[in-house]
């Protein structure tokens, strides 16, 4: 599958990509799983949206992936691989598009969510999204910055960085470094990468992850990789 260029029938070739890495059950539960979620908390994060189909200001946008909102049934799997309670914790979602993983951050209890997007078109959309849900969940901050993520300055405040395929090898490779280089002294921090197609590139930088999620059929859903400490 591209991720970068739209196909024709974008929905078909989703469902096909899907059915062949899941089977055609799964899907179809997924499928309904994430509808209900959009009418449960009353968003609508559907509809994918490529690079070139936005009005995108930076070089980044060469090796940026299609907008795809992420599973809340990977998210789940993903979330319970992490050891330890969220409530005083914070997230930062890497390629945040309408801010689906940020509301589903909050559902599952971080004290604070960052989103940071470069299309300010799905970053407006992410906007309304979280206006609609914000009530829902008093104890959670949200941050949403506009911007290219390779030259925002992660804060020092971040535990999880989430990425949904958000980007190609080259700037998985330059995100690898910086947040090996903003944490190196710091602390621990885990990153999440979903559907990661470029784990290799982690793996390079951060060693193996600490745990990986497989679908059904033996391929990986998300792999979890942690910083180490410089002196610890
Ligand atoms: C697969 S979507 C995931 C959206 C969202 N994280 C979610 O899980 O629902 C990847 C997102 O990354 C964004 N993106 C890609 N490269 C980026 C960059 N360099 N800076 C900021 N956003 C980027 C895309 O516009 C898209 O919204």
């Amino acid at each position: 599958m591209d991720f970068k260029r739209k196909g024709k029938l974008p929905w078909l070739s989703h469902l096909l990509y899907s059915v062949k890495h899941r089977g055609l059950m799964n899907t179809c539960l997924m499928g309904l799983k994430e509808w209900q979620k959009e009418r449960e908390l009353g968003i609508n994060t559907f509809g994918d949206k490529a690079a070139n189909e936005l009005s995108i200001e930076c070089s980044s946008k060469e090796g940026g992936h299609l907008y795809q909102p992420s599973s809340s049934v990977i998210f789940e799997k993903a979330m319970n691989s992490l050891p330890f309670n969220f409530s005083d914790k914070v997230f930062l979602d890497i390629g945040s598009g309408k801010g689906r993983a940020l509301i589903l951050a909050a559902e599952a209890g971080f004290k604070k969510v960052i989103g940071v997007e470069y299309a300010a078109e799905l970053n407006d959309i992410a906007h309304t999204n979280i206006e609609k849900v914000k009530d829902r969940f008093p104890n959670t901050e949200f941050v949403l910055s506009e911007g290219d993520a390779l030259q925002y300055d992660i804060p020092e405040e971040v535990d999880v960085i989430y990425l949904f395929n958000p980007f190609d090898e080259h700037a998985v490779r330059n995100l690898g470094h910086k947040v090996k280089a903003t944490f190196a002294t710091q602390k621990k921090i885990h990153l999440i990468y979903v559907h990661p197609v470029h784990s290799n590139v982690f793996e390079e930088t951060f060693g193996m992850p600490i745990s990986v999620v497989k679908n059904g059929k033996g391929i990986p859903d998300v792999a979890v990789f942690s910083t180490r400490v410089i002196d610890e």
